[in-house]
């Protein structure tokens, strides 16, 4: 028997356990015993947003910017919606991406390995249950709802793979039955589609061979073509629907980690449709975005600091942050307890997020995080637009700044401690 998936379903007991080598790699029989038993779960909700009521995440696999952005399919979608011009990955390789998508922060890790994140770490799960938004993912080809094997089928070529599933790196997810429930496949998508039971969050992974990763941009290009031109003119999926289609990294590690974007659906304002957006962001805006939207609190990690979807910052009267990139990288983790030294060190301390302040726009922090980390000093400056460690350097000594609502400029550098009003600016300005 699935011992994991049983215990879980006898009422999402906290198992603080490291997964046993038949989880990782579960038998035919135990899988096929889940098949038969498990069913997916599909809330509904309709929470009005202020400016998409659906956030729908498609990822793609470990393109260069200009690659993705001359790929024929890719292109004509890009022109019906709005391109990112200037969305950064924070780190390589693929795992702490899809990590930091989730939870706002990559825990150091810099490998694809069988992590695990503390039960005592939230996610964006926990943002939605304090509205009861509704959330899931869609992972092609995983087998039955929470499937959390390290691969599937378990040999030959790669399909579905764990490294590119955010909700199951977090115990605080695993550990939950009814949440697991939530992690289907396209099976599901295509189900949920047709019953009007779609998620007001999801998160979209093609399998490896639609992704790119093992094949290439003119694949996935043509694959995210056929997935979603006729839904464009589904109006149950499109209407009041923002649809981001990006990419986990760039490709050369040498290069500063920027990923062609582009979004998509009834939300993206009619002014800005075919239209380019050079605000900078990173993966952990959508995390501030999606608070900022429904008007519920954040995690107090990277997502704290991050730029909003300008039409949202807009729309909530929230200044964005300009970022000076001629000298960012974002393309190493920080040192931490997810790393496996491959080109991070690993440190046993878990980061702790920020506790107070005016985060995501303003929506503030989850209560259960504030009080898991009572009384402890944040480990990073939580309010930079760019994700930065000082022990390492990583990413220390970018400029960034924003305009005051009087005019005058407001100049930080990160990591060093140094941030200041610029007068001067004011004059010009
Ligand atoms: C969320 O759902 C639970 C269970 O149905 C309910 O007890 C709770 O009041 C709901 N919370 C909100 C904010 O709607
Ligand atoms: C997807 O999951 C469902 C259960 O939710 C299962 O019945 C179906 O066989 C799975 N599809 C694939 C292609 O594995
Ligand atoms: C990936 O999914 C497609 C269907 O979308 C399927 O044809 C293909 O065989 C899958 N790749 C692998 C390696 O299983
Ligand atoms: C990150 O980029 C810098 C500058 O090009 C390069 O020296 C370094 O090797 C890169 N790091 C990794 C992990 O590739
Ligand atoms: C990756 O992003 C960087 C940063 O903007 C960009 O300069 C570079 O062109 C991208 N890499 C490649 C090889 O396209
Ligand atoms: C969170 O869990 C980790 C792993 O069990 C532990 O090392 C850490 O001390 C915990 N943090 C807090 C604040 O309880
Ligand atoms: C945090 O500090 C406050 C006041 O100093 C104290 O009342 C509270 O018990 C502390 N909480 C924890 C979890 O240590
Ligand atoms: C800059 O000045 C404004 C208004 O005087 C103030 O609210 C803000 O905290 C200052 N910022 C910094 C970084 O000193």
């Amino acid at each position: 028997m699935y011992t994991k998936t049983l215990a879980a379903l006898l009422g999402g007991l906290s198992l603080a356990l490291a997964q046993t080598s038949s989880e990782q790699t579960p038998s035919a029989p135990e899988i096929a015993a889940a098949r038969a038993t498990i069913k997916p779960y599909s809330p509904v909700s309709n929470v009005q947003g202020k400016s998409f009521n659906r956030f729908v995440n498609i990822w793609l696999e470990n393109t260069d910017y200009d690659v993705a952005a001359s790929e024929k399919h890719l292109a004509k979608l890009a022109k019906k919606g709005l391109t990112l011009t200037n969305m950064w990955a924070v780190t390589h390789p693929s795992e702490p991406n899809y990590c930091a998508s989730q939870g706002g922060d990559t825990f150091g890790m810099d490998n694809d390995d069988f992590n695990q994140i503390p039960a005592n770490v939230s996610t964006i799960a926990d943002m939605f249950d304090t509205k009861n938004i509704s959330w899931g993912e869609y992972q092609e080809h995983s087998p039955y709802p929470g499937y959390q094997g390290f691969r599937y089928p378990t040999s030959g070529d790669n399909d579905y793979v764990r490294k590119h599933n955010p909700a199951i790196l977090y115990n605080s997810v695993t550990e939950d039955a009814t949440r697991l429930r939530q992690i289907k496949n396209f099976t599901d998508f295509y189900e949920d589609l047709r019953t009007h039971r779609l998620p007001q969050y999801s998160f979209v992974t093609p399998n490896m061979t639609n992704d790119g990763h093992d094949t290439d941009i003119s694949f996935s290009g043509t694959w995210t073509w056929e997935f979603l031109i006729d839904l464009l003119d589904n109006e149950y999926f499109t209407k009041d629907t923002l649809i981001l289609l990006t990419f986990d990294e760039n490709d050369t590690y040498e290069l500063g980690n920027k990923i062609f974007s582009f979004l998509l659906g009834g939300a993206v304002p009619q002014h800005l449709l075919g239209k380019e957006d050079d605000t900078f962001y990173t993966h952990y805006s959508i995390i501030s975005s999606l608070s900022a939207n429904f008007g519920i609190p954040g995690l107090g990690r990277w997502d704290c600091g991050a730029n909003l979807l300008s039409f949202l910052a807009e729309k909530v009267g929230y200044t964005n942050y300009e970022v000076d990139t001629s000298n960012l990288y974002l393309n190493v983790s920080y040192n931490g307890p997810m790393a496996a030294g491959e080109y991070s060190q690993k440190t046993y301390e878990w980061p702790i997020p920020a506790t107070e302040g005016q985060c995501s726009g303003g929506h503030g922090i989850l209560d259960i995080v504030k009080k898991t980390y009572a009384n402890l000093t944040a480990t990073h400056d939580y309010s930079s637009p760019v994700p930065f460690d000082v022990e390492t350097g990583n990413s220390v000594g970018v400029e960034y700044s924003r305009r005051l609502k009087g005019g005058k400029r407001e100049k930080y550098v990160t990591g060093s401690g140094k941030t200041g009003n610029d007068t001067s600016a004011c004059k010009s300005s």
